[in-house]
């Protein structure tokens, strides 16, 4: 185990290494990003401010941070809650003692410390970030942002508009509800009752008319697994979970909506209306109606770009698994018995344990058991999601990126990711290249599933 103290020095002095290159002519390095994880306030609701959140800054929601494809990314965390915290890059192979996860690659961060995280990512498209310590209260009050990754060559949209989606369980009065209930931690998880993009209700963006622009839509909700459609809508969908699909998906429409999970991403190309002033909604059906997320609204002199000409967003490089001779690791997701869980460390707990990953709960954010599995670096594996619940559960694989590869319930596409829905009952097998050295964190992003039990980790050596 590293000191507390060492660690936190190495980090430093890599950093400092990474960024002291005088001159930069070609813009390779990324512009320092300093992040203070505060307490912020927010009209969620309109003319009701909503205080007692967790941000970047005190009055607005987390910004998009961008990066840049094959060039260092560098941002300093800064903790100013009296709680303890760390940062994770949800979906970046990057590597492991940058992953924010706390006891597991990093100490959690005390008051006024500071982490400074920084990685080359490999793989362009939308990703996110989020505290992995004081998950359930730091990620429920509104701490999850989108990180994009943009590609070495521009794609040609005439707009990028990133909407991150949320929900938030708000009171009349605007202030928050009790974030989680134990029957919810039990069952599908404690939804929010408030539903916003940006943590605004229904906003409405500006996109060139007649122009092709690409959407990007986070589920960064810790429960809801959002059943999204757009009616009447030319366009396509382009990317999943940050990377280009290899298999196409059906546009989403009322009837067949597209799920997306907490966790996921999936990336749109539309081509907006010519007329000005029209608008295009985004929505999710909830509770059996539709209801609005957000809207593109058509502005300006009408471009005239089609579809058609959009050219395919280059693949990311990931390694192909061979299955032929890949070895199958099983993994068991269902209840533990459940008991009262004691606090071990400085990151939470929400006080019992429901869930649990080949029969073993895990003890809260403090890492007390050993790997799930340890893969061989560089070997191809199978892993054999196994769901004995009657829940669903998005597991979500830090550090690595896997594809769906057979289900005993339904057809799967073969498109890379790092969070997959399991249903109900459903075997799963994904595939995946042990390329990427660590102690990689395997959990539910369910977040009340994740810190009742349903997580652990994966060993890559
Ligand atoms: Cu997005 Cu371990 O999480
Ligand atoms: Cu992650
Ligand atoms: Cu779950």
């Amino acid at each position: 185990m590293l000191q507390r103290r060492q660690f936190l020095q190495s980090a430093a002095a890599s950093v400092s290494a990474a960024g002291l290159g005088g001159c930069d002519p070609l813009g390779l390095i990324a512009p320092t990003n300093n992040l203070d994880i505060q307490r912020a306030q927010y009209n969620v609701m309109p003319n009701l401010l909503t205080t007692n959140m967790v941000s970047l800054s005190a009055d607005a929601p987390p910004p998009i941070l961008r990066a840049k494809q094959g060039v260092p990314f560098t941002a300093t965390v800064t903790n100013r809650l009296p709680d303890y915290t760390t940062m994770h890059w949800h979906g970046i192979r990057l590597p492991n003692e940058m992953d924010g996860v706390p006891y597991l690659t990093q100490f959690p961060l005390g008051k006024d410390e500071s982490f400074t995280y920084t990685f080359t990512p490999p793989d362009a498209g939308t990703y996110w970030y989020h505290p992995h310590c004081m998950t359930m209260e730091q990620m429920a009050l509104g701490l999850t942002g989108a990180l994009i990754v943009d590609e070495t060559e521009n794609p040609g949209f005439n707009n990028d508009i990133v909407l991150n989606l949320r929900d938030f369980r708000l009171a009349k009065d605007g202030q928050f509800k009790e974030l989680f209930t134990p029957r919810g931690a039990a069952r599908g998880g404690t939804l929010g009752n408030v539903l916003t993009a940006n943590w605004d209700q229904n906003p409405v963006y500006d996109a060139k008319a007649g122009g092709l622009a690409r959407v990007r839509i986070l589920a960064t909700d810790i429960t809801r697994i959002y059943k999204l459609f757009l009616p009447h809508t030319r366009g396509r969908l382009i990317a999943l979970d940050g990377h280009p699909l290899l298999t196409p998906l059906p546009w989403p429409t009322e009837q067949d909506p597209l799920t997306l999970s907490p966790g996921q991403r999936v990336d749109l190309a539309i081509e907006m209306p010519e007329r000005e002033g029209e608008e295009l909604s985004l929505m999710a059906q909830v509770g059996g109606r539709g209801r609005n997320l957000a809207r593109l609204r058509a502005v300006g002199k009408p471009e005239q770009r089609k579809l058609a000409d959009l050219k395919p967003l280059a693949p990311n490089k990931v390694s192909e698994p061979i299955l032929e001779n890949a070895e199958t690791h099983e993994f068991v997701f269902g209840w533990s018995p459940s008991g009262d869980l004691p606090n071990n460390g400085f990151c939470g707990t929400l006080g019992y344990t429901f869930w649990s990953i080949n029969r073993a709960p895990w003890p809260g954010d403090a890492s007390g058991t050993g790997p799930l599995a340890t893969l061989k670096m560089g070997g191809s594996y199978i892993l054999r999601l196994r769901n004995e619940s009657p829940n669903v559960h998005p597991i979500h694989l830090h550090g690595l990126t896997f594809k769906p590869v057979r289900s005993n319930k339904r057809t799967v596409l073969p498109n890379w990711t790092d969070t997959a829905l399991l249903l109900k009952e459903e075997t799963l097998d994904v595939a995946l290249v042990a390329d990427n050295p660590g102690d990689w964190a395997f959990h539910c992003h369910v977040i009340e599933h994740q810190k009742t039990g349903l997580a652990g980790y994966l060993r890559v050596a």
